[in-house]
C-alpha cells in the first residue's frame, strides 16, 4: 500500500506546519490543523464579542462529549468530560469502596505514571495494588492471569503502552478481570485517533483519554467512558457542580449525581479545549477511521522495517499488529537526539534512553525514510 485510501495531499494542506517540518510525535502532541484553530479562533471571537455566552460555550461542550461518544462507538450520557486524564482517573478511583474484601487493584507496568499514581494514591484508603511486569517492552496475558483473583476490584490495563508502542488486547483483558468479578479501567491515550475503537464492545467497563496524542487537539481536556451500570456503582469524591443531576440547583446541601457518566463531570468545564477536541475528533471521523487504522499500520510497519535496515534497535515487538504507530529506537542521549532533529525540522520524541517516533494518518512514507536517515545519522555509528 503506497497511498492511503483517501486523499492524502488534501489532507496534508490542512496542516500548516507540514510545509516546513516533519511532525512525527504524535505519542507527545499532535500538529495544528485548520479545523482546530478555526475552532479556538470561533471561541476567542465569542469571548471578544460577546464577553460572555455561557449558553453557546456549554452546548460547544456538550457538543464535544456527543463527538467523543460517537468516536468510541457509545452513548453521551455514558461519557464524562474532564480536565486530564489523571483527574477523570481520580474521580473513579476516589468511588470505589477499598473496604472490603475486593480491594486490589491489578495495574500493567506499561501504565502510564500518571495512572499507577493515582491508583497507589488509594492505598491510604485500604487498595493495594500490584503490577503486570513489562517483559521487552510488552505484556503477557499469563501475567494477568496469575495475579487477577476474587480480591481484584478493578485490572487497569493501557490499551498502548506510551514507551513502545505495545498494543494490549483489550478484549482478551476484559475476559480475565471478568472471569474474576472484576472491572477493566482502559487507557486509550496512546491509540485513540490512530485505529477504530468501538469501547462497549471492547469489554471494557471503563476508558479514558486525552485529546493532544492521535486526537489531533490540545491539552486541558480528557473524556471518560463508563459502562451503563457501572457508574451509578461509583461515588466519587473527586467531584464538583457539573456532576450534579441539575448543575444550576445552586444547592450547596445536596449531593446527587448526574446521569450515568456525568457524575465524572467536576467543575466548569475545559470550554476553549472543547471547542478544539471537538474539531480534532470530528476531522478524523470525516476522513475514516478505518482508512487512516490502515494507513497507520503501513506507517508504522515502514518505521520498524526502516530502522532495522539501518541497524538501529527497535524496542517491543516488531509486529505490526501489535503496535500503535508509535516505534521506540533505544537511544542512550535522546534529549540530544530529539534536539538535533529538530533543528532538521523533523520532530520526534525523546522519552528515557529512546526517541519515538510517532507518524499518524497525513505522513507519508518519504517523511518516515527522512526521519530515520536523519535519526540514524544523529546517533552516529551504532
Ligand atoms: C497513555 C497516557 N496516559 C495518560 C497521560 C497523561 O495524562 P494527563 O496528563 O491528561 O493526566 C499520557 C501522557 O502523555 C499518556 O501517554
Amino acid at each position: 500500500m503506497l497511498n492511503p485510501a483517501y486523499d492524502l495531499d488534501a489532507v496534508r494542506r490542512k496542516i500548516p506546519i507540514l510545509r516546513t517540518h516533519i511532525p512525527m510525535n504524535n505519542c507527545s502532541q499532535a500538529p495544528q490543523s485548520e479545523a482546530t484553530r478555526a475552532a479556538a479562533d470561533a471561541y476567542l471571537t465569542s469571548w471578544a464579542q460577546d464577553g460572555m455566552d455561557w449558553d453557546t460555550w456549554i452546548t460547544e461542550t456538550e457538543a464535544a462529549r456527543r463527538e467523543f461518544a460517537a468516536f468510541i462507538g457509545a452513548h453521551v450520557d455514558d461519557v464524562a468530560v474532564a480536565t486530564s486524564v489523571s483527574q477523570a482517573t481520580s474521580s473513579i478511583a476516589g468511588g470505589f469502596d477499598w473496604t472490603g474484601d475486593r480491594r486490589k487493584v491489578v495495574a500493567s507496568g506499561g501504565e502510564f505514571p500518571t495512572v499507577g499514581h493515582v491508583w497507589l494514591a488509594q492505598e491510604r484508603l485500604g487498595a493495594e495494588v500490584e503490577w503486570v511486569p513489562v517483559r521487552d517492552g510488552a505484556i503477557d496475558l499469563e501475567d494477568y492471569a496469575r495475579l487477577i483473583d476474587e480480591r481484584t476490584l478493578v485490572v487497569s490495563a493501557c490499551r498502548g503502552y506510551y514507551q513502545t508502542g505495545f498494543k494490549q488486547d483489550v478484549s482478551a483483558i476484559a475476559e480475565l478481570a471478568h472471569a474474576k468479578g472484576a472491572l477493566l479501567y482502559v487507557d486509550a491515550y496512546q491509540t485513540l485517533g490512530s485505529e477504530r475503537f468501538d469501547a462497549p464492545a471492547s469489554g471494557a467497563d471503563i476508558v479514558s483519554s486525552g485529546n493532544l496524542k492521535f486526537l489531533m487537539g490540545i491539552p486541558g481536556i480528557a473524556f471518560l467512558w463508563v459502562r451503563p451500570g457501572i457508574a451509578e456503582r461509583i461515588r466519587p469524591t473527586v467531584t464538583g457542580w457539573f456532576g450534579r443531576e441539575n448543575p444550576y440547583a445552586f444547592d450547596e446541601a445536596r449531593l446527587d449525581w448526574g446521569e450515568g457518566a456525568r457524575r465524572f463531570d467536576t467543575g466548569t468545564p475545559p470550554i476553549m479545549e472543547a471547542y478544539v477536541a471537538r474539531a480534532g475528533m470530528g476531522w478524523l471521523r470525516e476522513i475514516g477511521l478505518d482508512d487512516i487504522e490502515a494507513w497507520n499500520a503501513e506507517l508504522g510497519r515502514r518505521c520498524v522495517d526502516g530502522a532495522l535496515a539501518r541497524g538501529l534497535t527497535v524496542l517491543g515487538p516488531h509486529d505490526s499488529s501489535r503496535r500503535a504507530p508509535t516505534t521506540a529506537i533505544a537511544c542512550e542521549d535522546s534529549n540530544r537526539v530529539e534536539a538535533e532533529l529538530r533543528a532538521n525540522k523533523i520532530i520526534a520524541s525523546a522519552r528515557g534512553s529512546a526517541v519515538r517516533l510517532a507518524p499518524h494518518f497525513y505522513n507519508t512514507m518519504d517523511d518516515v525514510d527522512r526521519a530515520l536517515d536523519a535519526l540514524a545519522a544523529a546517533m552516529g555509528p551504532t
